[in-house]
């Protein structure tokens, strides 16, 4: 009986094919390429990957569920890069983090539930002399203030 996916899984058996032998060993790479492929790791398909290399299930979801590089749910349309290094941090960054967070009503690592944004906080978006700086895929808003997160986001609605 096979398992029934929402995503195709053509990409996760090429995953497989290169990486073979897929041992425990190779489990991060394992989930790496399989978000690459994908985006994210959808149940369905890691469960079907764990059937097919006999790699433990618990392991291979613990791994996922313990390094935040790895996303379970997809992301949203829009990503947003909230700053949290040294230069934005004495800038107001935390303010700025916070008012993302409120104006989206989600948390860092989160996606809201119509899938329009994702959050993320970052080390160092290096541009560090425009502090505090978010991003919203591949643009910068620097000297972001918390007044001018709604004007920022509703622009990507
Ligand atoms: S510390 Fe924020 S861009 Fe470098």
């Amino acid at each position: 009986m096979s398992v029934s996916t929402m995503a195709p899984l053509e990409p996760a058996l090429k995953v497989i094919a290169d990486l073979a032998p897929v041992t425990e060993g190779r489990i991060i790479p394992l989930l790496q390429k399989l978000q690459e492929a994908y985006g994210y790791l959808p149940r369905d398909v890691v469960l079907e990957v764990v059937r097919r290399t006999g790699l433990p299930a618990s392991r291979v979801f613990g791994v996922a569920t313990f390094y935040s590089q790895f996303r379970l749910t997809p992301g949203g349309r829009h990503t947003v890069r909230c700053c949290r290094g040294t230069a934005c941090h004495v800038r107001g960054s935390k303010a700025v983090l916070s008012a993302v967070k409120s104006h989206l009503a989600i948390d860092d690592g989160e996606t809201t539930p119509d899938l329009k944004f994702s959050l993320e906080t970052v080390a160092c978006l290096g541009t560090c002399f425009l502090a505090p700086v978010i991003m919203v895929d591949n643009d910068y808003f620097g000297s972001m203030t918390p007044g001018g997160i709604k004007k920022v986001l509703d622009a990507y609605q």
